[in-house]
């Protein structure tokens, strides 16, 4: 890639780069086009962002990066500002929402902010009595196990349900647009939240998921319908409240074979794909270990497909053709040993996403609690002078 231009700088009113102005017109077309009329966000700056263009494989000024978790344990002044009480509680508060997302922005001149909540906020404000346990995820009382549970999940209205992601949207994406970095939106995929809901703990076996898929297959498929249409609700807020791209989370999927993602996840995913095609931005879809079902991932309607680091982007690319943008793929762990160790692997991961205009830098998975937030201010130093 040619030397970037000056985009580094995002403390300025408007962090825009020279180089994309003239292709503003045509971008804030296509945009507003796409997105409804209600849409806050007035769709110049973040639309026409290297995050945005690269997720629909546009070229852009430079490699675009963001990371997993980026907001968290690892920032200083993410511990400073946390608190001792639940997950829950600092996402029902926008105020800290919106400063916790933002420290990242500000440290490091990331190319996209992450909506600071968790994937099973639509299920615990449904009540369905999940809290987030400090060190060890989310955790269920009552785990679903059988079609009594269904009894337990409602629907969710974004709006009533889970004011506060609304109000952490609306305060983000108006401190964001100036600053030309869009926000991405997210939710879990009906597979890894059901996960958590039928072991009642994070699982390494997925057993008595996989025991629910196979031995009860319809009530397996109703519970991932209404989990899809919690995901599709909440996401549904977050883009009409100005989030400019979505990433559904199924990190767990890797667990699955592909004729098990095929029959019992793809079709569930693809009707939250499918539900937000309409509102023309970029869809992200994620997952750890996903090797095998990386096309089927593909195929449930993402444009920009996450890699973990198992799989080389070179090899992804093979796998997954030119159509959809990727989205990885550092070590999360390598970034933990230093800069002599990660300068050469962040040079790796850019030289293996070759040309194709559709790359999204990031780690494989999220920021580990123990990394140098300093390392990570020279990665994306390093990626956006690449
Ligand atoms: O910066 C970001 O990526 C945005 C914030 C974010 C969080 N959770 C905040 C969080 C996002 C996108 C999530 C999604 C999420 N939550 C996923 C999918 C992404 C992934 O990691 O694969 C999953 C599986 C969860 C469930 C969950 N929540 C786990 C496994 C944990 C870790 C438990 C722990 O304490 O180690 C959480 C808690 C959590 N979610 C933290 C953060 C910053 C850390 C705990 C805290 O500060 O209380």
């Amino acid at each position: 890639m040619t030397d970037p231009p000056p985009c580094g700088d995002r403390t300025g009113p408007v962090g825009l780069c020279t180089a994309v102005r003239g292709t503003l017109a045509v971008a804030s077309a296509f945009v507003t086009a796409a997105l409804p009329p209600n849409h806050p966000f007035p769709g110049l700056l973040a639309a026409d962002s290297a995050f945005l263009r690269a997720a629909r494989s546009e070229a852009a000024p430079h490699t675009p990066v963001w990371f997993m978790r980026q907001a968290g344990r690892s920032l200083p002044e993410y511990r400073a500002v946390r608190g001792p009480g639940s997950i829950l509680d600092a996402i029902a508060d926008p105020e800290l929402s919106t400063e916790i997302t933002m420290q990242p922005v500000r440290r490091y001149g990331v190319d996209a902010a992450i909506l600071y909540s968790d994937i099973v906020v639509p299920v615990a404000a449904i009540g369905f009595g999940v809290d987030v346990a400090p060190g060890t995820g989310p955790v269920v009382a009552e785990p679903f196990r059988t079609e009594a549970d269904l009894s337990r999940l409602r629907p969710l209205d974004a709006d009533t349900d889970t004011p506060y992601v609304v109000e952490t949207v609306r305060r983000l994406v108006e401190e964001l647009t100036p600053m030309g970095v869009p926000l991405i939106g997210f939710a879990g995929a009906p597979f890894t939240v059901a996960s958590y809901l039928v072991e009642g703990r994070p699982s390494r076996t997925y057993e008595h998921t996989k025991a629910l898929m196979h031995g009860q297959p319809a009530l397996w498929h109703e519970l991932a319908d209404t989990l899809a249409d919690l995901a599709i609700e909440s996401l549904r807020s977050q883009v009409e409240n100005g989030a400019s791209a979505i990433q559904l989370f199924d990190s767990w999927a890797g667990a699955l074979s592909p004729p098990e993602y095929e029959k019992f996840v793809l079709p569930h995913s693809a009707k939250v794909f499918a539900a937000m095609a309409g509102y023309g931005i970029p869809r992200i879809h994620f997952g750890v270990g996903t090797g095998e079902v990386l096309t089927l991932m593909r195929d449930a309607g993402a444009d920009v497909v996450g890699i973990d680091w198992r799989v080389p982007l070179d090899v992804a690319r093979q796998r997954l053709g030119d159509g959809p943008a990727l989205q990885g793929n550092l070590d999360p762990t390598l970034v933990l040993t230093g800069w002599d160790v990660c300068q050469p692997a962040v040079d790796d991961v850019l030289h293996r996403a070759g040309d194709h205009p559709g790359h999204i830098f990031n780690l494989g998975h999220g920021v580990l609690p123990d990394t140098d937030p300093a390392v990570l201010e020279r990665v994306v130093k390093r990626v956006h002078a690449s």
